[in-house]
């Protein structure tokens, strides 16, 4: 039964005014009626395919959790790779967010790891510490400070940069991944609020670490975009879908944030 026409018992439905069905060609020349438009749909007809829009022809993605419920995070490949490329890095005396879980996975030769969480519910942390207050961390005690995925959510982008910054010793690096076209983080607290463009992260570093010499690279096309919005898997992509990179679709931008020595 079309519930949108029929109510339950076969009536006309009172909460929705019955429509007509009119079909997609019809209701492309309704919506691109107008001298400007007649022209845009000549154009179309003769030289434009349709879209097959399939599964994808849904307002709700398949996944609110980044595609994690169905294999792995689509930006979890990036940022693998990020930290994978820089893996000569990852060694002697580290602080990472929340977890050891790139360090333990691409760095050698540790000495020791501190774990940074404004969370104390964190039983890894080893420093409980708000990056939004100055001077919450050690000074030049790091050699590499391994940042995925956090400054999105700082009110004070600058002063937590500055604190990571100052936090490293000279020769030391700091590896920062930050999302650009990514879903709101719906767990966070109501705290992720920023997204950062390559050029807009670059200027944050250039404004809260003196004197670093910075690298900042993008990750991503549009269709590992739309895949990631959608909460489509890695696992549900052909592995050369991730080796087309788009600077007009950047999905994960980074940063490699040295400390002259
Ligand atoms: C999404 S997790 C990032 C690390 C995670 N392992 C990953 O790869 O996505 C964000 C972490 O940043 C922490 N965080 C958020 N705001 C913070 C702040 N102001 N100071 C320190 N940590 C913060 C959160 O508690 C959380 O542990």
């Amino acid at each position: 039964m079309r519930r949108d026409r029929l109510g339950a018992r076969g009536e006309k439905s009172k909460m929705y005014p019955t429509r007509s069905f009119a079909s997609p060609k019809s209701r492309r020349k309704r919506f691109c009626s107008g001298v400007e438009g007649g022209e845009l749909l000549r154009q179309l007809d003769g030289v434009i395919a349709p879209v097959r829009w399939g599964s994808l022809r849904r307002t709700r993605p398949l996944s609110v959790r980044w595609g994690s419920d169905r294999g792995t995070a689509i930006d979890r490949v990036y940022i693998n790779r990020f930290f994978e490329r820089h893996s000569n890095y990852i060694q002697g005396v580290l602080l990472e967010v929340q977890g050891p879980v790139y360090s333990e996975r691409y760095g050698s030769n540790i000495t020791k790891t501190e774990i940074l969480d404004i969370d104390p519910r964190n039983m890894l942390a080893t420093i409980v510490a708000d990056l939004n207050d100055r001077d919450v961390l050690p000074k030049e005690m790091f050699d590499c400070v391994v940042v995925p995925q956090t400054i999105q959510y700082l009110t004070d982008q600058v002063t937590g940069l500055k604190n990571l910054y100052d936090s490293i010793k000279p020769g030391g690096v700091l590896l920062v991944t930050a999302p650009f076209i990514q879903k709101i983080d719906h767990n966070g607290e109501d705290a992720d609020r920023m997204r950062f463009s390559p050029l807009a992260l670059k200027e944050l570093i250039e404004t809260s670490c003196d004197g670093a010499e910075i690298e900042v690279e993008s990750f991503g096309n549009v269709l590992t975009s739309i895949a990631f919005l959608m909460g489509i898997s890695a696992e549900e992509m052909r592995p050369e879908d991730f080796d087309v990179f788009d600077p007009a679709y950047p999905m994960l931008v980074t940063a490699r944030v040295r400390r002259p020595s």
